[in-house]
């Protein structure tokens, strides 16, 4: 009878036909029964099982029940079991993932990266060649939906001579369910976030040679999380500390394709941190669609400004960063933890979405113009110059020229660092999407453009008032054709200045010497920075 460690991925092998379940001995009452998966095949079954989760840190056994009859009636013995090394479930075959849309999307194909790796698949270069493609995608907007119909019918025609298995993973998975399959007939696996957990279960299914495996179930109160998450980024670390989302802004998908919030307990949020400064990682990026909505589960029920805190005192972590922020759940606590602090990041990502009034609460975004106005006063009163970002929807149902003038004015009154601008697309199961989309889409783009040529003035004249200053500057990559070094300051502002390729994940010191509406030009000024120097 096989044991394992809780917290590892295993595979098993049986013969046979039973029920099982994975027993704690030391408390041989919490027994989580596994009749799922009982073996109806004949011949070997692999299965793997991810233990952590279900029974707590410590050693658990898995367990048949005892024989059970078959269909037939005949009772068989019970099975055999042979613990599998990880590798033997995807050995040999390869995964490619393409990522659609946000931040949470690159983050959640990083787990599902990990769910692989952990599983022995091996990750491919390109979709050309890989066994298994992923698409992980986005429907924030219709753009973003169709997008992946048309990647789906590209892979189809490339890959007809060695056709890979295909599985659409996140929003589209949800929005769309089921209908995919008929839509795609090609794809393998339609799974929403909401149930990326049951991944390792629905693999299974696949390699047992499943041909349409589906996990759309917003029926969830647990999160995604994973033994293993592959990172992308060499010095920056997502962390998800809240999933889905319990507004219901008339405009958005988001509720209905990620479903209801739930909060990680905030000690494992902080183990999570500390094991990513032990690898090396100093900034850390806290991520949830309303990410200051965050509720701690656990006893400790630390406030999220307590947990930036709490975070940020990590040896090791010099940057600490949060997206997306609710105005609604913005508070001066928070504007007080960064004043206090060094090690968070001087920016806040709040998005407005409209500068009126009566368009906010058409978009059910339950606060008032007034009311964004005195979260913003807020931050303004920190001691730390706080930079701001947006998110602003232009030509939503019934905006009127008005209501676009009080948006224009916003950006003025404000003075934002960066401005995310779109049109809006009116989606499936909102309530805005049974009002009148009476914004023509011509002018939808004026408003678009305006906007954007507006708040190109606005960035270019805050830039240039950084002129002559100094600030830490995490190098995030290099030209090697302009010789130039890219990074970032505290406040998220991008820079570009003579360097090394040897200085990439380094805090250097850097004097702005020039300046453009999207980004600084500077050079390095004296030695390294001091760990988690405020500058600005
Ligand atoms: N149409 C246009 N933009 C949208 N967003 C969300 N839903 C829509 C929609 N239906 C924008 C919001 C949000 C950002 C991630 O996408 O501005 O903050
Ligand atoms: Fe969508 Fe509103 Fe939730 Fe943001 S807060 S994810 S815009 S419903």
């Amino acid at each position: 009878m096989p044991i394992v460690t809780s917290g590892q991925i295993r595979a098993f092998e049986y013969r046979g036909i039973f029920n099982w379940s994975i027993v704690n001995p030391k408390r041989p009452f919490r027994t989580l029964p596994c009749a799922d998966f009982a073996g109806h095949a004949q011949g070997f079954y692999v299965y793997c099982c991810r233990v952590a989760s279900l029974m707590g840190n410590e050693l658990v056994q898995i367990r048949p029940n005892g024989p059970s009859s078959s269909a037939s009636g005949v009772v068989v013995p019970p099975p055999e079991f042979r613990t599998l090394p990880p590798e033997t479930v995807g050995a040999g075959k390869t995964f490619y993932i393409e990522t659609f849309g946000c931040q949470m999307n690159e983050h959640d194909s990083e787990k599902v990266a990990g769910v692989l790796l952990a599983r022995g698949y091996r990750p491919a270069d390109s979709d050309d060649e890989a066994d298994f493609v992923l698409y992980n995608t986005c429907s924030i907007r219709e753009k973003a939906a169709q997008k992946v119909f048309s990647r789906l019918g590209a892979i189809r025609k490339e890959r007809r001579s060695n056709p890979p298995v295909i599985g659409v993973l996140g929003c589209v998975a949800q929005q769309e369910g089921d209908q995919i399959f008929e839509r795609a007939p090609w794809v393998s696996l339609v799974c929403g976030s909401a149930s990326y957990s049951r991944l390792p279960d629905m693999l299974a299914l696949l390699e047992n040679g499943g041909r349409r495996v589906t996990g759309l179930s917003l029926d969830v109160d647990e999160c995604f999380e994973t033994e293993l998450t592959r990172r992308d980024h060499p010095f920056r670390a997502y962390l998800t500390i809240i999933e889905g989302c319990d507004k219901a802004c008339s405009y958005c998908v988001v509720p209905m394709t990620r479903g209801p919030e739930r909060s990680r307990p905030s000690g494992r949020i902080l183990a999570d941190v500390r094991r990513l400064s032990s690898e090396g990682f100093t900034e850390i990026q806290l991520l949830g669609q309303t990410v200051n909505s965050y509720r701690d589960p656990s006893a400790a029920r630390l406030s999220f400004a307590e947990l930036l805190l709490r975070v940020a005192e990590i040896s090791g972590i010099r940057r600490v960063r949060f997206m997306t922020s609710h105005p609604s759940d913005f508070t001066a606590e928070i504007v007080r933890a960064i004043d206090a602090e060094p090690v968070l990041a001087n920016h806040v990502h709040l998005p407005a979405q409209s500068g009126s009034t009566a368009v906010l609460r058409r978009m059910r975004r339950t606060y008032s113009r007034e009311g964004y106005l005195e979260k913003i006063h807020c931050i303004r009163s920190a001691r730390r110059a706080i930079s701001i970002s947006t998110d602003i929807i232009v030509g939503f149902s019934g905006e009127t020229e008005e209501d676009f003038g009080e948006t224009l004015a916003l950006l003025d009154q404000v003075g934002y660092d960066q401005v995310f601008s779109f049109k809006y697309s009116p989606r499936p199961k909102t309530l805005a999407l049974s009002w009148a989309d009476d914004v023509p889409d011509l002018e939808k783009g004026r408003r678009l453009t305006v906007l954007q040529e507006r708040q190109r003035e606005i960035q270019l004249e805050r830039n240039r008032r950084l002129v002559g200053r100094e600030f830490e500057v995490l190098v995030e990559g290099f030209q090697h054709r302009l010789g130039q070094a890219v990074g970032r300051t505290a406040s998220n502002r991008v820079v570009n200045f003579p360097g090394e390729a040897a200085w990439r994940g380094r805090y250097i010191t850097v004097r702005v010497t020039s300046a453009g509406p999207n980004s600084l030009v500077g050079e390095r000024v004296g030695g390294r920075a001091e760990a988690g120097t405020a500058l600005e």
